[in-house]
């Protein structure tokens, strides 16, 4: 299976036709490889492991042990739609994993980046292996390799990450179901098994998730500041028909404070800082323009609602020289 490779002459998936017939010819596909026996997938929620997850549960059920590890920095609403979407709608059968404690307590004080980026991952892949020990009779690990993360392996720009991570006395044989798919083709395919536009159509999310826009050592009234202001810009991108267009944005709360006043009394909180960014291969990227009608709006909402902020402030920085994220 893990030798696949995405045939030349394979035709971009755009239709509903052909997702119809690549989701029919990948269920049989999975049912010869695994047979009666189980698969277990890390569910984050995010495009790729989403559709993998429908596309397994479409073709062996139950024989699907999904692990959902809330590691407490996914954005607003997301574990919960992962437990309506797969455990209630797709009766998949789904292991929720409340880590929120776990993770944050371990990154507690912690303020260098990439320290940060290595406790979440390493603490995500302790959290995952203690989950599949827990189950018996688990042979094959599935995970959302997409064409893209292939090519870009085999030119050296960015290591595959596949079950490399897991430790020894978890070794599995790969599920790769949309590894010849490009990330276009996965969202026909993942639009044709009827998961929700909110999931299949979602901006790119980084893996640290939250974490990266709590600049400094992460508390939890910051993240919360974070998480409560990224909700209000979704809301009202999508309000604003911007949410298809731009295609990334988000906030960020900074670990400094400046003076405010607030019902004639002195405040001294936190900044909230917007991003929005256009690109095609985030290499370069541009920064979306919004009206002054709907910065003044979102300027208005977030003081009003977002306990902890007293100044909303715009990223005006293309990249180079910024990145998208500031950590
Ligand atoms: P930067 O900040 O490098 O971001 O300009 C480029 C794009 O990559 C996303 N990003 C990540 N995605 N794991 C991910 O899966 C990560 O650790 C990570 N860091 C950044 C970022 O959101 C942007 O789309």
């Amino acid at each position: 299976m893990t030798e696949i490779r995405r045939p030349e002459t394979m035709e971009r998936i755009a239709t509903e036709a052909q997702a119809a017939a690549f989701i029919e010819e990948q269920v049989q596909a999975i049912r010869s490889q695994v047979g009666d026996q189980k698969v277990l997938l890390a569910l984050s929620g995010g495009v790729d492991s989403s559709v993998v997850a429908a596309l397994l549960i479409k073709a062996i059920g139950q024989n699907l042990v999904c692990v959902h590890v809330n590691h407490g920095l996914l954005r607003k609403g997301e574990p919960e739609q992962v437990i309506e979407v797969f455990r209630n709608q797709m009766k998949a059968n789904l292991v929720y994993v409340d880590a929120v404690d776990r993770f944050l307590d371990k990154l507690a004080g912690v303020e260098d980046p990439e320290t940060k980026r290595k406790i979440i991952g390493g603490e995500f892949i302790e959290v995952f292996a203690e989950e599949a020990r827990k189950l018996d009779g688990i042979a094959f690990l599935a995970q959302g390799t997409i064409w893209p993360d292939i090519l870009e392996s085999e030119a050296g720009i960015k290591a595959h990450h596949n079950a490399g991570g897991l430790p020894e006395d978890l070794q599995f044989e790969l599920v790769e179901p949309v590894r010849i798919l490009f990330k276009d083709e996965v969202r026909v395919v993942g639009k044709a098994l009827g998961l929700p536009d909110n999931m299949v159509y979602r901006q790119p999310f980084p893996g640290p998730g939250l974490g990266v826009r709590c600049p400094g050592a992460i508390t939890r009234d910051r993240l919360e500041a974070v998480r409560e202001s990224d909700a209000i810009l979704r809301e009202e991108f999508e309000k604003n028909g911007l949410a298809g267009k731009v295609w990334q944005y988000f906030t960020v709360v900074p670990d400094f404070k400046s003076t405010g006043v607030k019902d004639g009394k002195r405040t001294f909180d936190w900044p909230c800082i917007i991003r929005a960014i256009n690109t095609t291969d985030v290499m370069e990227v541009t920064v979306e323009h919004l009206s002054p009608e709907l910065m003044d709006h979102l300027v208005r909402r977030i003081i009003a609602e977002v306990p902890g902020i007293n100044r909303v402030l715009y990223d005006f920085t293309p990249k180079p020289p910024a990145t998208v994220e500031y950590e």
